[in-house]
């Protein structure tokens, strides 16, 4: 690769996001075709690929995905390309080859495949990028397994782990702030942030001192909701703290929105039972059958 065309690459990575409009234009297939191979060819544990792709191109079946995963640009794009963690395939192989097969006891097993999928996706993510074509991913394919697996027809030993949404991009993103390099790079061993650093790098510098202002009737409702999450994740006392907290600052601050209320831990945590039932249901016995 020459210098210029090196620069050109390196620039169209730094400058990546994920786009959530999408034109009316399809995919040539060539492009396509280079965005799986690179995705193919990706790094993977012990070179044994426990990963696979559905790409969905048929309307109807896309509709269906959006309608799962609740996110109207999910129709627009036009192919949606949905990783699985596979040991299904890895079984076939055993049995055809006579092999013991025990990778579903092993959440060590799993963990790699998980960073599998993720060096594939994003090897993809990035090629992707290289050939303009608008990408965002879709995390919430991991909380409607069920459909995912009658949409897909997915068979045992599979989970869908994450989807990636292509087509040439009709914005240009939201321009999200990201954290400064010195707060996640480490020289040589883990720097942690006093207050200071995290109330000027993070809460100032990054999310730009964002604050929701609420009053009346509204503030009281997030104060109540508040308390009872903070509360069953941390007890009594500091439940008070984040209270007093919001009723000083009359709002909820980024921290607060994000890990209190958008992600809400409790609502969350409540989603494990089923998560742990279709992995097992799926055939992974990592997991106690108590939950
Ligand atoms: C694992 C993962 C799951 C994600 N899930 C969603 C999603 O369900 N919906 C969405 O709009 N964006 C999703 N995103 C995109 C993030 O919101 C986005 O990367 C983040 O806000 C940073 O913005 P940027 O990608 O434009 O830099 C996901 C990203 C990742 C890595």
């Amino acid at each position: 690769m020459n210098e210029e065309a090196r620069r050109e690459a390196i620039a169209v990575l730094k400058n990546r996001y994920s786009c959530r409009r999408f034109l009316d234009k399809p995919i040539p297939d060539d492009v396509l075709d280079d965005i799986l191979e690179v995705g193919l060819n990706a790094a993977t544990g012990g070179n044994l690929q426990p990963v696979s792709v559905v790409m969905v191109r048929d309307p109807e079946r896309k509709r269906k995905i959006r309608e799962y995963c609740g996110q109207g640009f999910i129709e627009q794009a036009d192919t949606l390309l949905v990783y699985l963690i596979d040991f299904y395939r890895i079984k076939r192989w055993s049995q055809v080859q006579k092999a013991p097969f025990g990778k579903h006891l092993s959440f060590n097993d799993f963990i790699i495949s998980l960073e599998d999928v993720m060096c594939m996706a994003q090897s993809m993510e990035s090629a992707a990028n290289l050939h303009g074509v608008g990408n965002v991913y879709i995390g919430t394919v991991n909380a409607r397994y069920a459909q995912m697996k009658e949409v897909l027809d997915l068979p045992e030993l599979t989970i869908p782990v994450l989807m990636l949404c292509l087509g040439y991009p009709d914005d240009k993103g939201l321009g999200r702030k990201k954290l400064a390099r010195g707060v996640v790079v480490h020289q040589e061993t883990y720097r942690r942030l006093s207050d200071d650093e995290v109330k000027k790098r993070i809460v100032a510098d990054k999310y730009d001192n964002w604050m929701q202002s609420l009053e009346g009737e509204i503030l009281e409702k997030y104060k109540d909701s508040f308390f009872q999450v903070t509360k069953a994740v941390h007890g009594e006392e500091y439940a008070r703290e984040v209270v007093a907290a919001i009723d000083e600052q009359k709002g909820i601050n980024r921290a607060q929105y994000r890990l209190g209320h958008h992600y809400n831990p409790v609502r969350l945590a409540a989603l494990n039972e089923e998560v742990f039932r279709f992995y097992r249901e799926q055939g992974f016995a990592f997991i106690p059958s108590d939950g």
